[in-house]
């Protein structure tokens, strides 16, 4: 990671606690502990417990010196004008995300560009070592990023190389973008990407 660099892992009750407990042995300073909850959660069957309706995902930093990245102008603009809040209100993947088959643990799109979107500039490499279907991977290529997928099965970088091809084709992109939630309007994630400030695409341009 570089030194400016933030990074996202999600988890669930069951392993979310132990995440955050090696972060900060390891010295990373925590920003943030985002709820992503979901609006259609599958139903708990045993009816034992409260249905599980929510995923964690733990934004760290580094390195405590160096400022981060966050695009809070972008993502108050999403909240209408308010400050986003840590909790996010984001629906399950959709059948159109499962096009060459769906991974197991599949995230959805959504919250994928969201978390891009506020802390990265374009043009970021953005790594994501346990991949699946790469959603990273395919929402940081919407949003004019570049991405670095690892997984350790086979199948699940077919997945990956398949739906990297599907977005290949421009007007599959654009009908991608304007069906991506936690946006206003069908526009609104093109208009933003267009409008983005492109320093570091201007700066590795200079190299
Ligand atoms: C939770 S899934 C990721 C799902 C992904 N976010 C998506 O939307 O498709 C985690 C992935 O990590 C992979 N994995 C687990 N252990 C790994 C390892 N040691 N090295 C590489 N990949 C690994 C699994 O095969 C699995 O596909």
């Amino acid at each position: 990671m570089k030194e400016d660099a933030t990074i996202w892992i999600s988890g669930t009750m069951h392993n979310i606690f132990s995440i955050g407990q090696i972060l900060t042995e390891l010295d990373f300073r925590i920003l943030n502990v985002i709820t992503w909850e979901k609006n259609n959660p599958p139903p708990n069957f045993s009816c034992r417990f409260f249905t599980h309706s929510t995923e964690q995902i733990i934004w760290a930093r580094k390195n405590s010196k160096i400022p981060h990245y966050f695009n809070y102008e972008l993502m108050k603009q999403l909240n209408d004008d308010k400050q986003m809040k840590d909790v996010w209100k984001l629906p399950a993947i959709a059948p159109w995300e499962k096009t060459f088959g769906k991974h197991p643990t599949q995230k959805p799109l959504s919250v994928l560009t969201r978390l891009i979107l506020a802390s990265t500039k374009p043009n970021a490499w953005i790594l994501d070592p346990f991949t699946g279907s790469s959603t990273t991977g395919i929402a940081a290529n919407l949003s004019n990023r570049k991405f670095l997928g690892i997984d350790k099965e086979e199948q699940f970088l077919e997945i990956s190389k398949n739906r990297k091809l599907e977005i290949e084709k421009p007007s599959i992109a654009a009908k991608y973008k304007e069906k991506i939630n936690g946006f206003h309007d069908k526009k609104e994630l093109s208009l933003f990407l267009i409008s983005e400030p492109k320093e570091e695409w201007v700066s590795e341009l200079k190299l």
